[in-house]
């Protein structure tokens, strides 16, 4: 199949960037996005040109690293997927894909496709982990977790942290991320003794880095790859009030 690209250019976050039009002839409706973004790598390098940067790492949709708008659309859009579960067959023969950079809150873009996410880590050092004791590893099954409560946590904590839902939101909003992290620790038995200070201080971390405030309009939810709900905002904002 054939596939334009326009992809958006950027040398580094001082610099102005631009669109730059890309042609991919006879490719397989088989390889990924990333794998096309890869094919016209090596012929860039060939032609001593520059090659385009993307994020990825273990292109399975786990870890949360690759991420970019396509078409308009933070993974473009495509239920329960991201950037790199994306294949050519979604899309038809001589489409044109334009591909940009994660915009939104305090993300900056480094350059080209690859913007910096490390407010992200901020938010997760305000409070999203769990204090410990130092000394033996407790008994397995000393603190029970009922099945309801431990699949409840679970479904929150499959937040891979991509970023899609700050792209995504009119106000640049990292609500559903930073309830996420809330929701899973908080939820646990372990985790609520540190409950009310986690809610507070994540939620104030992430004011504070520069992203904005939820307003419930649930672009996020729509967005995220790994169908993070609504409820875990409601449930974040009601633990940071108590
Ligand atoms: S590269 Fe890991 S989720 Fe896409």
């Amino acid at each position: 199949m054939k596939i334009y690209l326009k992809i958006w250019r950027q040398k580094n976050y001082s610099e102005p960037g631009f669109f730059e039009d890309f042609c991919l002839d006879e490719v397989s409706s088989d390889l990924s996005l990333l794998e096309a973004l890869d094919l016209l790598n090596e012929r860039l390098t060939r032609e001593s040109r520059r090659p385009i940067s993307f994020d990825s790492d273990c292109r399975e949709g786990i870890c949360g690293t690759c991420g970019f708008l396509i078409n308009g659309r933070p993974h473009g859009g495509f239920e329960g997927l991201t950037t790199c579960q994306v294949y050519l067959r979604k899309f038809k023969n001589e489409d044109t894909l334009v591909l940009e950079p994660f915009r939104g809150g305090p993300f900056r873009i480094i350059t080209d496709l690859v913007v910096d996410r490390s407010k992200f880590d901020e938010i997760i050092t305000a409070g999203g982990y769990i204090s410990a004791s130092v000394g033996q590893a407790p008994e397995a099954n000393s603190i029970l977790v009922p099945k309801e409560i431990a699949e409840e946590a679970f479904d929150a904590a499959a937040c891979i942290g991509c970023g899609a839902c700050v792209a995504a939101c009119p106000n640049g909003s990292a609500m559903l991320f930073t309830s996420a992290k809330i929701y899973h620790l908080n939820k646990l038995p372990q985790g609520r003794p540190e409950a009310k200070k986690r809610a507070s201080r994540m939620i104030s971390k992430m004011i504070e880095s520069g992203f904005g405030a939820c307003s419930l309009h649930g672009e996020c939810e729509t967005v995220c790859p790994k169908k993070i709900s609504l409820k875990v905002i409601n449930f974040a904002l009601r633990e940071a009030r108590r």
